[in-house]
C-alpha cells in the first residue's frame, strides 16, 4: 500500500532570521514512517524541519511552511491508500513577511497573523480524498471529546489523541500514551515507546483498509 504521512512542525517566517513554530519533535510521525516502510509499504513522508534521521526507503519530501506542506499533500494524496496527519501544523502565519530583519523600536510590538489552511480538514473536500484518513489531536483538556469532534468535523476514520499537558508522555520524550478514537468506539493501548506504539497504531490503521479488513 502507499501511505502518506505528515510529520514535524511547520515554520512560518516573520523575517529572514525569525519564525513562528509549534512544539513537535516529529518522533511519532517518523516512527510510523519507519514502521510502515519496514513492513514493505511505500511511504511518502512530508515533513517540517526536525533533528531526526530520515528512515530508510521512504520517499522524503522536506517542507517548511504550512502552505508548502499543503501543496505537497495536495499533489500526492491521490496516490495514497492511507493518509496519516501527524504534523504539528501552525494554524496562523504572519500576514507580512519582512524581507529585512525587523529592528526593535518601541516597548511593544504587534504581529498580525492570518489563518493557514487546515490540511487534514481539506482532505475530504478540497482534495476529494477517499482513502483511510487518520488525524492526530494534541489536547490539554477533554481529550476524548475534543478528539471525537475533530474525527467528525474532518471526516477521519481514526483520530490518535494525546494529552500534551502530561510531562511523562508526548513532547520530546520517547514514550507516549494515546487514545484511539474511531467513529464507533475508543481504545486505549497501554503507555509504551513511540516506536512500539507506532506498530500498534499501524495495525489498527491497516485493519481499516479494504485489504487489511475482515472482508
Ligand atoms: N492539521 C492540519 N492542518 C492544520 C492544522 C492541523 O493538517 N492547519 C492536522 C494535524 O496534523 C492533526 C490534526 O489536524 O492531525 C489536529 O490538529 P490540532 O492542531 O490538534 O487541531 P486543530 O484542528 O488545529 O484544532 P484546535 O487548534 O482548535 O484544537
Amino acid at each position: 500500500m502507499t501511505i502518506l504521512i505528515t510529520a514535524g512542525p511547520t515554520r512560518e517566517a516573520i523575517d529572514p532570521v525569525r519564525f513562528l513554530t509549534n512544539r513537535s519533535s516529529g518522533k511519532m510521525g517518523y516512527a510510523l514512517a519507519r514502521t510502515a516502510a519496514e513492513q514493505g509499504h511505500r511511504v511518502i513522508l512530508i515533513s517540517g524541519p526536525t533533528d531526526l534521521d530520515v528512515p530508510d526507503r521512504v520517499d522524503f519530501i522536506p517542507v517548511e511552511s504550512t502552505m508548502e506542506m499543503y501543496a505537497a499533500v495536495e499533489h500526492r494524496i491521490a496516490k495514497a491508500d492511507v493518509a496519516i496527519f501527524a504534523a504539528a501544523v501552525a494554524d496562523y502565519r504572519p500576514a507580512h513577511v519582512s524581507e529585512e530583519k525587523i529592528k526593535k523600536t518601541g516597548g511593544t510590538m504587534t504581529l498580525e497573523l492570518v489563518r493557514n489552511p487546515d490540511i487534514l480538514g481539506s482532505a475530504r473536500n478540497q482534495f476529494a480524498y477517499q482513502g483511510v484518513l487518520v488525524g492526530f489531536a494534541a489536547e490539554t483538556e477533554d481529550l476524548e471529546e475534543n478528539a471525537r469532534s475533530k474525527l467528525e468535523s474532518k471526516g477521519c476514520d481514526l483520530v490518535v489523541a494525546n494529552d500534551v499537558s502530561r510531562k511523562d508522555i508526548g513532547f520530546d520524550v520517547n514514550d507516549n500514551e494515546v487514545l484511539l478514537v474511531f467513529p464507533d468506539r475508543t481504545e486505549q493501548p497501554p503507555k509504551d515507546t513511540k516506536q512500539h506504539l507506532a506498530h500498534i497504531i499501524l495495525e489498527h490503521i491497516i485493519e481499516l483498509t479494504p485489504v487489511g479488513g475482515p472482508n
